[in-house]
């Protein structure tokens, strides 16, 4: 097992250069410092941009940037101004950040920015080729780096890559807006297990996935070539110790170790002891609700005058991707807005508003954290929000009220906090009197749940979690229930073949020998397939069965010319070298009388599906229904059915968008069983794709090679990706 690098756009230190020197100084936002907690405890590598660009770096400190880095265990992706303002400032921060945000309006679509994008992400996933083996384990971080995950597969196809998204994922109606979400989507889909921090936004990934890309979803699967990408919410957690043990230390502090800042607050309580705190953290973001929480503040004092003088509320906004235009607006809004207010409510005792626009030191978020008897943090949209966990880790007493929004992450999993709509300025002035006067027992009870799923669910855990998952999800692939058809096997039944005297053949045709076709009679067989079956068809020794649940009709008018051998209706009728079709099976069909009307109030109220009469089963086709919608019909019309049919011999299949409702005592197994006791065959081959070539594969003698196209729960021995592949396997047999 080899090392594990963590890849993002921003390194847990940023380096800067002031006059000639150069300082690290640590990363603020969720990510670099939730990742730092896991960094610093094992064996990685950290791969990302160092916060200077190469206009801004003198050639002779390179080498010193490189130590500097060294000694926190990462290393650097270069990146010029030019690079930063399409891909950072650009792409992901005025593109991707405002779409996944629900800020639909300040997101925009600009090609250069793409370009850019592209361009970064190729360089990010170099750099990891270049920093890392075969074995390492690749963990990549956020937004910034989307396209990673497939750039790196493309170089590397057998490494394990994880992805985690630290901010929402959209719901599909605004995530297909972007012109380049299938793009996006591909690039994520390089990952073997890709994180969100919350159901919600693992619903909307694959929703995404299921409707833009089409590809097969089953529960948090998703199947692509001969890989299964495995989709899962982890919500991240905070290094809990390390805060609660700062708040330890903090409290031991004497008169004289006080910070200015711990002073100034210690002054402010001592001065007026009926007066409460109320505290905001956050980066200086658009999402963060930081001027609506301010006129809700100001409402808060209308409604109630009577806390006038009794609260004040100190607002920590951290600068942050300061050559946004919006971010600049927002910035000169919060000022004003905090100079209006201030302006019109202080008094000469009392300035309702102590706004600080800076980065502190983690000692003095300490010194905030633990002073302030209330926290209040209203983000509009946060993908989940790590301050609100930090304030609670803090309170070593128990006391305190965490009043948050219900649109963040992390207000699932802190139910005890006092949630509002960040909209509501009514429910929000209700809930500031209310935390204002919270009895201490209740604040004590609330707090006592809320520090202990903190702690049992820490990062630390929170990173276990993903990396075991990771770990099963790549073990579940190289075990995956049938083997990959590698060439050394292929050879091996190419031998068995060439050795055989008699050779017995089954083929599936539609997502076997052909694509899928969004109307199934337009998915006629093409020319190279037409030549490919001829030649099988020729083979001495050879009896080549194509075995179908298509009706006689459709691969009577396509193959009987041809003289093939064929199966059709799961078994219900068979053709012989261009014969007539004959009944190899007696068939009840009273039933469909029945079952017809049902299907049809489905076909009246699934829009895109249809029912395909044949002369002995009916099925309803869903592959062209809105996905979502169609698999939802798809398993209420499986209940209705089920009750429906009861004990007759009816049964219904589940194929690839297709439900089949048949009797029970046809099926591909069972004719192909009797075509097996015909003869003394020594070599039998059958490959198919979905859930009706199973019988196949479950009835067929142990000797029998059985082949599943396209990587699914199957019976079959070995598995190929997709039907080129078959096409080329079957080549193969004609060669011999
Ligand atoms: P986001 O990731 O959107 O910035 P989070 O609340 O999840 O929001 O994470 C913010 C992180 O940044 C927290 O871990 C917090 O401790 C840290 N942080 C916030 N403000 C400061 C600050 N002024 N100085 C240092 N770290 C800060
Ligand atoms: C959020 C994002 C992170 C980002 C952080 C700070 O937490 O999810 O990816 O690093 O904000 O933003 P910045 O633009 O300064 O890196």
């Amino acid at each position: 097992m080899g090392k594990t690098i963590i890849i993002s756009n921003r390194l847990p230190v940023q380096l800067q250069i002031s006059n000639g020197t150069l300082n690290a100084i640590p990363s603020v936002g969720g990510l670099a410092t939730g990742m730092k907690s896991v960094h610093s405890g094992g064996e990685s590598l950290w791969i990302g941009w160092s916060g200077l660009t190469d206009e801004d770096t003198p050639k002779e400190l390179e080498s010193d940037i490189d130590s500097a880095l060294k000694e926190h265990g990462c290393a650097k992706v270069k990146l010029n101004s030019d690079e930063i303002d399409g891909f950072y400032y650009g792409f992901s921060n005025r593109t991707i950040w405002p779409l996944f945000h629900y800020f639909l309006k300040y997101s925009e679509f600009e090609l250069n920015y793409w370009d850019t994008y592209k361009k970064v992400n190729q360089k990010f996933a170099d750099a990891i080729i270049k920093n890392s083996d075969e074995d390492d384990t690749i963990w990549i971080h956020d937004y910034q780096l989307m396209l990673v995950p497939q750039m790196v597969r493309e170089k590397r196809p057998d490494t394990t890559i994880g992805f985690f998204l630290h901010i929402p994922f959209p719901s599909f109606e605004i995530f297909r807006t972007l012109p380049w979400r299938d793009e996006i989507l591909e690039g994520l889909l390089g990952s073997d297990l890709i994180g969100f921090h919350t159901y919600d936004y693992e619903r909307h990934f694959l929703s995404s996935v299921r409707r833009l890309i089409g590809l097969d979803v089953s529960f948090n699967e998703i199947y692509l070539d001969n890989r299964v990408i495995k989709v899962d919410s982890f919500p991240m957690g905070i290094d809990y110790k390390k805060f609660r043990d700062a708040a330890i230390s903090h409290e031991s502090k004497s008169q004289d170790e006080r910070s200015d800042l711990q002073v100034r607050l210690d002054n402010h309580k001592a001065s007026a002891p009926d007066t409460k705190l109320i505290l905001s953290i956050d980066r200086l973001d658009y999402s963060k609700g930081i001027a609506k929480r301010i006129n809700a503040f100001e409402y808060f004092l209308q409604k109630y005058p009577e806390y006038k003088e009794k609260v004040r509320l100190i607002i920590l906004a951290v600068p942050s991707r300061s050559n946004v235009p919006q971010y600049q607006l927002l910035k000169k809004e919060v000022d004003e807005l905090v100079g209006r207010i201030n302006g019109e409510l202080s008094t000469i005792n009392w300035t309702p508003i102590w706004y600080f626009y800076r980065s502190l030191p983690f000692e003095s978020l300490i010194d905030l954290y633990t002073s302030s008897d209330i926290a209040w943090l209203t983000p509009l949209r946060d993908g989940m929000n790590l301050v609100a966990k930090e304030y609670i880790a803090t309170r070593t007493d128990k006391s305190g009220v965490l009043i948050l929004s219900e649109m963040a992450g992390s207000a699932y999993e802190m139910n005890e906090a006092l949630l509002i709509n960040p909209n509501n300025f009514e429910q929000q002035a209700d809930t500031l009197k209310r935390a204002f006067n919270m009895p201490m027992e209740e604040q004590v009870s609330r707090n006592t749940f809320l520090q202990k799923r903190l702690e049992r669910y820490n990062v630390e855990v929170w990173a276990n979690e993903f990396m075991n998952a990771l770990k099963e999800n790549r073990d579940l692939g190289q075990a995956f229930i049938s083997e990959k058809m590698s060439p050394q096997i292929l050879m091996s039944i190419e031998e068995a073949y060439t050795a055989s005297k008699k050779r017995l053949l089954f083929l599936d045709y539609d997502g076997t020998l052909a694509g899928f076709h969004k109307d199934p009679q337009q998915a006629s067989p093409d020319e190279e397939l037409y030549e490919l079956l001829d030649e099988l068809h020729q083979q001495k020794n050879t009896t080549v069965f194509l075995i179908s649940g298509r009706d006689k009709e459709t691969f009577g008018r396509w193959f009987l010319p041809k003289k093939y051998n064929m199966i059709v209706e799961h078994g219900v009728w068979i053709s012989r070298n261009g014969d007539d079709f004959k009944l190899l099976e007696q068939v009840k069909s009273g039933w469909m009388s029945k079952i017809r009307p049902v299907l049809e109030s489905f076909v009246d109220r699934t829009p895109g599906s249809f029912i395909e009469e044949k002369n002995y089963s009916l099925a309803w086709h869903y592959r062209n229904t809105d996905p979502d919608f169609g698999t939802k019909r798809a398993t209420e019309l499986n209940t209705v059915l089920r009750s429906l049919i009861g004990n007759d011999d009816i049964s219904v299949l589940n194929g690839n968008k297709v439900m089949e409702v048949k009797s029970s005592n046809v099926n591909k197994g069972r004719a192909a069983t009797r075509m097996l006791s015909e003869d003394d065959y020594d070599f039998v081959f059958a490959i198919g794709d979905d859930w009706t070539d199973e019988f196949m594969f479950q009835e067929l003698p142990d000797s029998a090679v059985t082949v599943k196209v396209g990587l699914k729960k199957t019976q079959a021995k070995y598995h190929v990706e997709n039907t080129k592949r078959v096409r080329q396997l079957l080549k193969r047999f004609t060669k011999q």
